[in-house]
């Protein structure tokens, strides 16, 4: 076994009783065996047996001595590493690639090293970067060529934080293996145990230029088990293990195999509301439990230390005869030798203080803390944790779901990166598709994170904290071969690949790759959030949001290049720059606004979320509730009994956080439902997102749109409003259609049906057409999370059109919904995706009205006045521009943010 050393049993020492070794010492003779083994203990390892004849050495002492000594070794990889000429991941039969005249973003120099030239692979290694040697390229027989002509390649995506396998999709009650609820304290548990090999998400994630995956337990407990990084292509021998990157485990050793080379390992934990609601526990509590752990490791890991001070001495007089070890407990003593990569689900100041505490008192360290909402708040303390500061791993927009994740800011990333601490960005998959991972980043650097650090939070950066970073996260020669070919730059909105490889294979069969405009080849020229991101720290995370209504009485809008408006027809253009920009009047002018080429367009309507029900998703107190359904329940008489039908008006709160937001991006109305668990939603409401209350001029723009029902498994409905269905599996919606045309019959009228959610809908997109229902698609890119919607269209890489477009392409009315109030605020990212995967098939007015006249079409709002929005530096559609002002002519008045 371990560095050569003779076995156990030749090693078995002279004074150990014969009996027990005969048979295995076999046909040498004992007086023999025991010289020879005594003079390999006297020179291997010094034990001064001879100097004291009454001590015994313990039955396995070499296998302890080995022990012993792997103690102090640190993992990672050996020193030989970079002299590999083939991968271990290498699979025999995958040719050569070349990827001629890229443009490479290697990941190197901190992000800033861009290369043009080729890559060539060979045997699941990049080979070279650059300039590639002829007469080496020449020896090599059968080389696949790709000429990138100019494209952007950078390494494979890294998610440091994903459920992918353990938390399948489409999702069934008998795969639910992410998250045993046995205990607070689970370190023995492994995700390896539960990872899945069929899992719709691992070949979408590829298809977004996702490589590998850390895939970790939930955060139910304090600690929730280890974590296992894996590749994501199907593995030759289609097991788990086979999907492993640097596998600390083999199919025939369940153990962790310490003598073989050292590998990271991964350990999640979790502090703060997840543990304390499954325990029904306070803070307090889970803290005590993370005491209670650290101190039993710590006491086993002092007595092997003790142990092994003297055995490795040969003071053996005394010391018990087995090695002090507890399989339950080694993977968290591993943590304190400082050869795990702890991973740490940690939202609020308080929680991230309590485990830096933690680390000090136990003197280990945290590879990242996830979530992590509050880290931005709180430098200093991470910077005082044991050891190093933790990376940082974060969702970019996506926050304000419970308490602990309020004061969340899109300006976390910078104001972290600023501080000189480690960005991450991150998936929690499926909580975001971890397709679209690099869109966070994307994010990220719209709001301030340098492009290149924004790279490598889904890079090289991931790939450092989870210790892989000698062979994933960069382009360099003798690196894994997992590279992505993107159709623009990987910071453009909507960017996506062309081709991905894995281990030198590539993953798409038939990739359908569209063009791009020019500018998409670009990074985008983000606009400045620096008094914002200042905001967000001084205000604690709580900045101010309402607008700033102009008190001027005249604004003007100097260069701008396009002003659009809207009706309930369409949207119109008002105003189109030729060569040299307009300028916009409201009033007479006496405020001057620069809009540096941008737009001024109708303000976007939000549909599909609870936005302006809630608060906090998670906190009930924040919401006016869920409506009682009479399918289910009871009503009593004095709610309006069984036939009563709930409206969305009555419960509505006004300026919450995501519709402040929202409407700072351009959402200047929103349609809502009441909040529903069962089938009867209610009647929707539309409401102005930057009014004070209800009583606020024009804050309540129509107290009744639409009915709505959810139906997952068939009502029906009649009357002057349309009826909306929110509906996902393509079945359902046949069954529907047969009892539209039905009942239209019998009563010879005509029903108002308009399809919401609707993954499936493309595959009824003639019938759909027919019966003239319409589709509101949400979310926009569609995800297989159960087994009702599984049967989703991808869109590029993977399919020529998404759900939406393909619906459009049948002459279906066709409008946008968000399902999350929190991404309101993206719809125009929503949007812009959606432009540049239509491409010349629809103009940038037919793609506002997705999200604006087609809802107010399609969900019975009534004609009103809408706002304008202003944005500055280009359209509302991408990265290039920022929304500065909104213009109601409706309310008389100008904001201005
Ligand atoms: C690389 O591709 C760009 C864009 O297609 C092209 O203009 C250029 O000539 C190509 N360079 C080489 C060396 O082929
Ligand atoms: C375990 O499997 C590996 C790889 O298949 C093999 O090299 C090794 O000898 C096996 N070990 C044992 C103890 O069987
Ligand atoms: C319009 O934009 C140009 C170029 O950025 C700038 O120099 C000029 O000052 C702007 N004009 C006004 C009136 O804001
Ligand atoms: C959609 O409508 C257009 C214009 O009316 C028509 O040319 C086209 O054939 C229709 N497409 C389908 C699939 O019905």
């Amino acid at each position: 076994m371990n560095k050569g050393l003779p076995t156990t049993s030749l090693m078995d020492p002279p004074t150990s009783k014969p009996t027990r070794n005969a048979g295995r010492v076999g046909r040498l003779p004992l007086p023999v065996v025991a010289v020879f083994a005594f003079l390999l203990l006297q020179s291997v390892f010094e034990i001064r047996v001879a100097r004291d004849d009454a001590v015994k050495l313990p039955l396995h002492a070499s296998e302890i001595i080995d022990k012993c000594r792997a103690l102090s070794i640190k993992p990672g990889p050996p020193e030989d590493f970079h002299l590999r000429t083939h991968s271990d991941r290498f699979v025999a039969g995958t040719k050569p690639t070349l990827i001629k005249n890229a443009t490479i973003w290697t990941g190197g120099v901190g992000g800033l090293e861009i290369l043009k030239g080729d890559i060539l692979v060979t045997n699941g290694l990049i080979k070279g970067v650059g300039v590639i040697d002829k007469d080496y390229l020449a020896a090599l027989d059968d080389v696949v060529t790709i000429d990138a002509s100019g494209a952007w390649v950078s390494p494979g995506i890294v998610d440091l934080h994903s459920h992918l396998g353990v938390s399948p999709s489409p999702s069934l009650s008998g795969s639910n293996d992410g998250n045993s609820r046995k205990g607070p304290i689970l370190p023995w548990l492994r995700a390896l145990d539960s990872l899945n090999t069929h899992n719709d998400a691992y070949r979408l994630s590829v298809a977004g230029g996702v490589t590998t995956a850390l895939v970790l337990p939930g955060s139910a407990n304090a600690i929730g088990g280890q974590g296992i990084v894996i590749k994501l292509r199907p593995p030759e021998d289609r097991s788990p293990t086979g999907m492993l990157l640097e596998n600390p485990y083999s199919t025939n050793q369940t153990e962790y195999d310490t003598s073989a080379v050292f590998r990271y390992r991964q350990m999640k934990h979790a502090c703060g509301e997840n543990p304390n609601r499954v325990y029904s526990d306070t803070r307090m509590d889970v803290i005590w439990a993370f005491r209670q752990a650290y101190d039993k490791a710590r006491q086993i890991k002092n007595t092997q230390d003790q142990y092994c001070t003297k055995a490795l001495a040969g003071e053996w007089k005394g010391l018990a005869p087995d090695f002090p070890e507890d399989l339950q407990w080694e993977a968290l003593v591993d943590v304190l030798r400082g050869r795990v990569k702890v991973h740490t689900h940690c939202y609020e100041t308080v929680d991230l203080d309590d485990l830096v505490r933690i680390t000090n008192e136990f003197k280990f360290s945290i590879a990242a803390f996830h979530h992590a909402h509050e880290t931005y708040l709180v430098p200093d303390t991470l910077k005082a944790a044991y050891g190093h500061p933790p990376a940082i791993a974060l969702f970019a927009s996506n926050a304000r779901y419970k308490r602990e994740s309020y004061r969340g800011s899109e300006f976390a990333p910078r104001v972290l990166a600023d501080n000189g601490l480690q960005v991450v960005m991150k998936s929690d998959h499926p909580v975001l598709d971890s397709r679209f991972l690099l869109y966070e980043a994307q994010q990220a650097h719209y709001y301030g994170l340098d492009g290149n650090l924004a790279l490598l939070s889904v890079t090289g950066t991931p790939a450092q904290v989870m210790g892989e970073d000698h062979r994933i996260g960069f382009i360099k020669a003798g690196y894994d071969a997992d590279l992505v070919l993107w159709d623009s730059h990987p910071l453009a909105l909507g960017a996506t690949p062309q081709q991905v490889w894995i281990d030198g294979i590539p993953q798409l069969s038939s990739p359908h790759v569209h063009r791009k405009p020019a500018s998409s080849q670009a990074s985008p020229q983000t606009p400045d959030f620096d008094k914002e991101a200042s905001d967000a720290v001084k205000f604690d995370g709580l900045p101010p949001l309402g607008p700033k209504t102009s008190n001027d009485d005249f604004v003007v809008f100097t260069n701008v290049s396009r002003v659009l408006t809207m009706d309930t027809k369409g949207i119109e253009d008002i105003f189109v720059a030729g060569g040299e920009l307009g300028v916009a009047l409201v009033h007479n002018g006496k405020l001057f606004v620069d809009l540096a080429g941008g737009w001024i367009s109708p303000g976007l309507i939000s549909f599909g979320s609870v936005l302006g029900l809630e608060e906090i998703q998670g906190e009930a107190s924040t919401s006016d509730g869920y409506v009682l359904d009479p399918l289910l329940y009871k009503v009593p008489d004095i709610a309006g009994g069984d036939n009563s039908i709930i409206r969305a008006a009555d419960g509505l709160q006004y300026t919450t956080r995501n519709a402040l937001l929202a409407y700072m991006s351009g959402i200047t109305a929103a349609i809502t439902a009441p909040k529903a668990a069962g089938f009867l939603a209610g009647l929707s409401v539309v409401f102005a997102t930057s009014a004070k209350h209800q009583l606020d001029d024009g804050g309540l723009i129509q107290d009744v749109a639409a009915v709505h029902v959810f139906i997952h498994h068939v009502f029906i409905g009649q009357g002057e409003i349309p009826l909306v269905i929110d509906v996902d599996n393509a079945d359902i919606m046949a069954s529907l259609l047969r009892l539209k045309g039905e009942i239209e019959e019998e009563l010879d009228t005509s029903l108002k049906f308009v399809f919401s959610g609707a993954s499936e809908a493309h595959l009824l997109a003639k019938e759909i057409s027919d019966a003239g229902v319409g589709v509101v698609v949400s979310p926009s890119r569609s995800y297989p999370g159960s087994w009702e919607n599984r049967r989703i269209l991808p869109g590029p890489p993977l399919s020529e059109k998404s759900n939406l477009l393909e619906l459009r392409a049948h002459n279906v009315s066709v409008a946008l919904g968000v399902p999350s109030a929190w991404e309101a605020r993206n719809t125009r990212f929503d949007l812009g995706w959606i432009a540049l995967e239509a491409g010349e098939s629809m103009s940038k007015k037919e793609v506002l009205a997705l999200a604006s006249v087609n809802l107010q079409q399609l969900l019975g709002v009534h004609s009103f006045e809408t706002d304008l929005v202003a944005s500055k530096g280009g359209d509302l559609l991408d990265f290039d521009s920022k929304v500065v002002a909104v213009i109601s002519p409706r309310r008389g008045i100008v904001d201005l943010f």
